[in-house]
């Protein structure tokens, strides 16, 4: 099935491509992907599929049917894009002033309809459904793939069981074109944003004794003192990071404020240590402020979880990446900060997230970053082949 996959990828390529280049014309931010989602329903349609919308407002869910019995198969796309100014020069370039394709979802989304393209040339050898999901608002929390869940799209329907695995993927500019990167257990990071508010007195610069307290110097306490979460309280296997990206403390060179604002990120590669170091944020800053006689209000607002991608599945993909792509191009991904709500799929059911490499000289979420399309040759089949191989194999099983 290999060389019948690759030729298929061929065959639609140019297609994909047309795709690929019309979505990064138009891109929709997070919540508004109307026209996307229009544009991949009506392409499933083409192709004989069901497809239905609405599936947590501008979610797409198409199906298809294997010709053969088999398990029931997830593969997930985002389809949004970012509030960034296109800088790339390209004749396909954003035409929507100030939003701009630039975490690549744009490949995500065309390479996942050029997938179903392959597998519905294929449909009579594939093993069981497979159900191709367009998810909306991923790069904002609280993000598309919760309300997803929420709405159905694991659930069992109509007599076909729920989805036993789901696989998604997501552009590496780094890698090479075509290049395959997994890894197995905790990937990518939890990313939530705390916040606190620091009360003391306001008054003249001059007579700091004379405030009952100094808001910018507690808040500055603090600061430091948040530096002991990760350097004293995090199990030293835990990859986590905490960062205050702004200080407010809006005073005069002569005016002590009343008050100070801290808003900063917090990232881990555990579930565990997430939560706990919620809490010990919350005691470390009010009792930082406390102690200088200051009050303090915090708030953490949770983003997505810390994402784990499972044991069997991973292996499943590398080793279907190894036949596919061949070893070469086949890498081990090294763990990634950046926050995904597909860490939700994974809470609920096994599967795994994988890189695709794009080879761009600019990174994600930059003005500047071209992924090269030629990865979509390798991407579009290699996630048929993926499809196929997993009913295959899960069919023989039972
Ligand atoms: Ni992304």
């Amino acid at each position: 099935m290999i060389d019948a996959f690759k030729s298929a990828a061929a065959d639609v390529y140019d297609e994909v491509v047309d795709l690929r280049r019309t979505f990064h014309r138009h891109p929709e931010l997070s919540g508004e992907e109307h026209e996307t989602a229009r544009r991949v329903a009506e392409t499933l349609e083409t192709l004989g599929l069901d497809a239905r919308r609405g599936v947590y407002e501008t979610g797409v869910v198409g199906t298809l049917d294997g010709g053969e019995p088999g398990p029931t198969l997830l593969l997930r796309a985002d389809m949004d894009a970012l509030p960034i100014r296109e800088e790339t020069g390209l004749d396909f370039a954003s035409e929507n002033e100030g939003v701009m394709h630039a975490c690549g979802h744009d490949l995500h989304t065309s390479s996942l309809l050029g997938t179903a393209m392959i597998l519905s040339r294929h449909q009579d050898a594939v093993h069981g459904q497979v159900r191709f999901c367009f998810q909306p608002h991923e790069e904002r929390i609280p993000g598309g793939a919760k309300f997803m869940i929420e709405d159905g799209v694991l659930d069992a329907t109509n007599g076909v069981p729920a989805p036993e695995a789901v696989f998604g993927q997501h552009v590496k500019p780094d890698l090479p074109a075509g290049t395959i990167g997994v890894r197995p257990g905790w990937f990518m990071a939890s990313a939530d944003e705390v916040y606190a508010t620091v009360t003391g007195e306001g008054g003249h610069a001059a007579s700091p004794h004379e405030v009952a307290a100094d808001a910018t110097y507690v808040a500055s306490q603090i600061v430091v003192a948040l530096q002991s979460l990760v350097s004293r309280q995090c199990p030293p296997d835990v990859s986590s990071v905490f960062t205050i990206g702004r200080l407010i403390a809006d005073g005069a060179p002569n005016v002590i404020p009343s008050s100070a604002r801290l808003e900063g990120t917090f990232r881990a590669m555990d579930e565990d240590w997430r939560y706990r170091a919620h809490d010990l944020f919350r005691r470390v800053v009010e009792n930082t402020a406390a102690a200088h006689g200051a009050s303090a209000e915090v708030e953490v607002r949770e983003g997505y979880p810390a994402l784990y991608n499972h044991e069997g599945p991973t292996r499943f993909v590398e080793e279907a990446a190894t036949e596919y792509v061949g070893p070469e191009q086949t890498v081990e991904a090294d763990p990634w900060f950046a926050g995904e709500d597909f860490a939700f799929f994974l809470q609920e059911c096994p599967g795994t997230f994988y890189q695709l490499g794009v080879g761009s000289e600019h990174g994600l979420h930059t003005s500047r970053v071209a992924p090269d399309e030629e990865a979509l040759r390798t991407s579009t089949g290699f996630m048929a082949y993926l499809a196929w191989r997993y009913g295959r194999e899960q069919a023989q099983d039972r």
